[in-house]
């Protein structure tokens, strides 16, 4: 399978924002754990990050017809991007949102996604292997 992994504003920052709550791995080894875990696989991970919500948005329209299914850490926007929320909806690629910390133990405006009604599902409070995770249910039940 082809998958891309998209990440959001502040994401790059990994292993130097808030290590407490999102860790000490770098957003670059968050993507070559899942290039070689999907290689692994038989797959593709094509890792992109963005700090713009437009750019997230033409990346979401691009998969469409060149990947099998999208992970999506949208970040802040998460809570309040219906652009993102549309984009997802817009495209006929299944879509699962990860969120490396548990949200819901978080602060109130985090326990809300509007991003997720557009997605096959979400998983949070995982780490890194979050991500893994959700490549792991496409290769096990999408063929
Ligand atoms: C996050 C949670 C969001 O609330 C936050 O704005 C992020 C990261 C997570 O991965 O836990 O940027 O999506």
């Amino acid at each position: 399978m082809k998958f891309l992994v998209l990440n959001g504003p502040n994401l790059n920052l990994l292993g130097q924002r808030e290590p407490g709550i999102y860790g000490e791995n770098t957003y670059g080894s968050l993507c070559k754990r899942l290039e070689e875990f999907a290689a692994a696989h038989g797959s593709t991970a094509d890792c992109i990050q963005s700090n713009h919500e437009g750019a997230l948005i033409d990346a979401i329209h691009a998969a469409q017809g060149k990947y099998d299914a999208i992970v999506m850490n949208p970040g802040a926007y998460t809570h309040y991007s219906y652009a993102i929320l549309d984009a997802l909806k817009a495209v006929d690629v299944p879509c699962i949102e990860v969120h490396i910390s548990n949200v819901h133990q978080r602060e109130e405006f985090r326990h809300k996604s509007v991003t997720a009604p557009a997605c096959v599902g979400q998983i949070c409070g995982l780490g890194l292997y979050g991500y893994e995770a959700a490549i792991r249910y496409f290769l096990e039940t999408v063929h």
